[in-house]
């Protein structure tokens, strides 16, 4: 048992010759393959298109490919094939995974999770066609599945980003007991709460379009709103809560003065809450076309994507040091310098 418990840990500790920039690059393409996927999902929401196969799934309306097929029934028809795709690619990550790496290595874990998390997406995606929470529905059941699946695709690209941080050798990273676990784990929670919070405001605005910027305050603040309205006030709050709490992390991670990767991350993450902050207001003022959400969704992602790339590094440092091992932290910091 107790070998078993060192073959694991070592697994995750020592430096990866099964790493290889090849399979990192073959794994960061099926990460920007897959964003594009949610945002020709976002796509699919935003231009009514849900119902394009009717409440057909895996079929589109009753048809394998679809004959004759309406703009509705291409777009939401693309988004199957090209959401299928996405998962071939992830299934090839777990496949490399097993192949390259040893047991018990956290690049096998990172793929199985991304592998379980697009097979959920496919579910979620799935019940609200079959339960036709689609084009015009307006129940609180469709802003729930919104929200998780707003939920489920961070989960899953914070999955694929770990395989792809970990098929490129990077070291393991310790959450318990890390000084920043509190802050980073409010940061996380934040960023979390804000997509969902975004998901359902995207679907509130879908739904109710306001005609100018004053029009949908009234509709925000009028009692008789439908709820998906009132409750779509409440993200840029949290957005503004959320962007703070981000900010305070990186001060704290500054503040400890990592070297280069951590530096390169806190910038970006920085910047991508300034920016997302700025585009979600500009977004309201031009009252949401189409392009705006989507690049207020992939501002989202990226910003998402650089945190947990962040947060993975500035851990692993910290894990390496706090160990005592104090050689192999100034390693890895002379690694992550020449990186
Ligand atoms: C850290 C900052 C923010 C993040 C991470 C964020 C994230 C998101 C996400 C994930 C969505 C859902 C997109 C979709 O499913 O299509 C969304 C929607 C939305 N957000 Fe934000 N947001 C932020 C800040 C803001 C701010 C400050 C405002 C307004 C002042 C805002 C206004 C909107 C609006 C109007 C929508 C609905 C239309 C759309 O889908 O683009 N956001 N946001």
């Amino acid at each position: 048992m107790a070998a078993r418990v060192c073959a694991v840990r070592d697994a995750a500790s020592t430096p990866d010759r099964s790493a290889s920039p090849r399979i990192q690059r073959f794994a960061w393409a099926v990460l920007a393959y897959n964003i594009l996927v949610i945002l020709w999902g976002a796509y699919v929401r935003a231009t009514g298109s849900g119902a394009g196969c009717g409440s057909h799934w895996p079929t589109c309306n009753g048809e394998i490919i679809p004959r004759q097929p309406s703009l509705e029934t291409l777009v939401e028809f693309s988004h199957r094939i090209t959401s299928g795709l996405a998962l071939l690619g992830v299934l090839g990550l777990l496949f490399l995974a097993y192949r390259r790496f040893p047991k018990g290595h956290r690049a096998r874990s990172a793929a199985v999770a991304s592998t379980i998390l697009i097979f959920t997406e496919a579910g979620i995606g799935a019940g609200l066609v079959l339960f036709e929470l689609v084009a015009d529905n307006e129940s609180m059941a469709r802003a729930l599945f919104m929200g998780t699946h707003l939920g489920n695709t961070f989960l899953l690209l914070a999955a694929i980003t770990l395989t792809c941080h970990w098929f490129g050798g990077a070291p393991a990273f310790r959450w318990r007991g890390d000084p920043l676990a509190k802050w980073a784990g409010a940061a996380v929670g934040a960023i979390m709460l804000v997509g969902i919070s975004g998901a359902v405001a995207a679907l509130g605005d879908t739904l109710y379009p306001a005609e100018s910027l004053l029009h949908g305050l009234q509709q925000d603040l009028s009692p008789t709103s439908h709820v998906l309205i009132k409750l779509r006030v409440w993200h840029p709050v949290l957005a503004i809560v959320g962007g703070l709490v981000v900010l305070h992390l990186v001060a704290e991670i500054r503040r400890a003065k990592r070297p280069q990767p951590v530096r390169r991350w806190a910038t970006a993450v920085n910047l991508l809450v300034i920016v997302q902050l700025a585009a979600g207001a500009l977004n309201m003022v031009l009252l949401v076309p189409v392009w705006m959400q989507l690049v207020h969704l992939a501002l989202a992602d990226a910003l998402w994507i650089s945190l947990v790339l962040l947060l993975a590094w500035a851990m692993a440092i910290r894990e390496a040091a706090d160990d005592g091992d104090v050689t192999g932290a100034a390693a890895l910091r002379a690694s992550y310098d020449s990186a």
